[in-house]
């Protein structure tokens, strides 16, 4: 098939190279003249296990070209997918959606009838709605759908071929034909297909992420209850995960999440159930959010009292820069929060992160950057553990103890071993956890206390 994926971004680059690997031909569009230009060279826009070797492979195929121009876009094909990004507005919780309009603002004076505008982005619920009754008066003959994608950063390659289901919201029988032609292969391969009206398939993505945001802020009011408590959240977690009822996954506690869905799809969602009425049915996520941003806050002040109050001329070394490992996107990145809050509390704050730095230099400059572990540690009074990649899980505690000045690891990722740390000389805090001390631990033959 012939399709066109407007919008090369996180989602719209592996949604245009998968689109291509399994055998359409494709043609990614993005008003980024650079971006466009580095993808048709085979640079991937973002860091993504995977991409690169399917962007190289599409693009030798031939089957993916490249593009600025919506009115060859909407020469090529009649399918078209936007996949553009739907930020939180600048003045409210809202989304804001001058993207998604702008895409389907550009595309309409060059649509043929019969034309198919497939959104991917994640929007308020009517959004489909709204558009289609535009593009009923300017391109007569064409249609709107809506088909989510549920990929996560970090495993978004696998997620697009072989993601756990499918949805398209739809309101002809010819439009869901159309999809499910698009994901024949997957089709083939048993995946969950539900069609549906285009504001349930809208709902359906922003519902899912409220779910999975509300587990991540459970544990983590768990894990503040642990502390009161002096209860273990690692092993409440494990415990509760072992009910088939609840599942072991998104119970991870430590710093919340952050990321450009997470936080912005809570709060849009919010702000559209307010707008239908519904404010009452969705107030739970205000709460969620509240509990989210606490875990920063609760970071920042718990290293505060491990460097004994202040960080006024204290040295913190910082491992994690992107939001989630095997990512480089820093977008609402709970670790750059916390490290950026110290740095303005008065600590010299060193960052490290196998892939995130030169976006994390953009957006924070005033932080101190290096990609050599060792080197962000030396002489440090704290460390700091924010994002945890597997690099970190890998360190040798004994190596770095001898390069800091104070062994004090705060890990606030809940995702270390602490036992390896403790028995290095470390102290290790842990949110949700006893404190491990080798001060406290001889004290009582060698017993986690608090
Ligand atoms: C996607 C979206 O689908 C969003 O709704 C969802 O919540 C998260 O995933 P993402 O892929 O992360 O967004 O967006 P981003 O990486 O910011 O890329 C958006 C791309 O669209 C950029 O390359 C930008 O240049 C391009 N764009 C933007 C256009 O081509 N046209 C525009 O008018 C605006
Ligand atoms: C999320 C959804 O998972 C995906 O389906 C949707 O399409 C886009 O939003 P993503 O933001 O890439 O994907 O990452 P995800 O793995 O969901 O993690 C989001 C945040 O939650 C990260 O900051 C992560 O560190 C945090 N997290 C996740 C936890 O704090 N605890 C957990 O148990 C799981």
């Amino acid at each position: 098939m012939r399709i066109t994926v407007i919008g090369t971004g996180y989602v719209g680059a592996v949604h245009a190279a998968c689109m291509a690997d399994i055998g359409h031909e494709v043609l990614g569009v993005d008003v980024d003249a650079e971006r466009i230009s580095a993808l048709a060279a085979g640079r991937a826009p973002v860091h993504e296990p995977g991409l690169d070797e399917i962007l190289a492979r599409a693009l030798a195929s031939g089957r993916l070209r490249l593009s600025t121009s919506l009115a060859e876009a909407a020469a090529t094909a009649s399918t078209h997918f936007i996949c553009v990004g739907t930020p939180q507005r600048p003045d409210s919780k809202a989304a804001d959606l001058r993207y998604v309009d702008a895409v389907v603002d550009g595309l309409a004076p060059h649509l043929r009838p019969g034309s198919l505008v497939v959104g991917k982005s994640t929007v308020p619920v009517g959004t489909a709605a709204r558009l289609a009754a535009r593009l009923a008066v300017t391109s007569p003959g064409t249609e709107v759908a809506w088909n989510p994608e549920f990929l996560r950063e970090g495993s978004a390659v696998e997620d697009t071929l072989r993601p756990a289901r499918l949805v398209v919201g739809v309101v002809s029988a010819r439009a869901e034909a159309v999809l499910r032609a698009v994901y024949a292969p997957m089709l083939r391969a048993k995946v969950p297909f539900f069609s549906t009206d285009p504001a349930t398939a809208e709902l359906v993505k922003v519902a899912a992420n409220a779910f999975l945001a509300t587990k991540i802020s459970f544990i983590n009011a768990m894990a503040e209850v642990c502390d009161a408590a002096g209860a273990d959240v690692t092993v409440l977690s494990a415990v509760l995960g072992a009910d088939p009822r609840i599942g072991p996954l998104f119970l991870q506690s430590g710093l919340g999440f952050g990321g450009s869905c997470f936080p912005k799809d809570i709060r849009a969602f919010a702000a559209r159930a307010a707008e239908l009425g519904a404010a009452e049915s969705v107030r739970i996520l205000h709460e969620i959010d509240r509990i989210n941003l606490r875990q920063r806050q609760r970071t920042v002040d718990r290293a505060r009292e491990l460097l004994g109050g202040t960080f006024e001329g204290r040295r913190v070394a910082v491992l994690g820069a992107a939001f989630k490992p095997d990512s480089d996107d820093v977008r609402d990145s709970p670790a750059l929060a916390v490290a950026e809050a110290a740095y303005r509390q008065g600590a010299e704050v060193l960052v490290h992160d196998p892939q995130a730095l030169d976006n994390a230099r953009a957006v924070f400059p005033e932080l101190t950057y290096a990609s050599d572990i060792p080197k962000v540690c030396e002489d440090a009074d704290l460390v700091l553990h924010l994002t945890p990649w597997q690099e970190y899980r890998e360190l040798d505690p004994a190596a770095l103890a001898e390069v800091v000045r104070e062994p004090v690891l705060l890990d606030a990722r809940n995702s270390l071993d602490p036992q390896p740390w403790w028995s290095a000389g470390w102290t290790v805090r842990v949110p949700g956890r006893p404190l491990l001390s080798p001060l406290l631990s001889s004290d009582r033959g060698g017993e986690r206390c608090m």
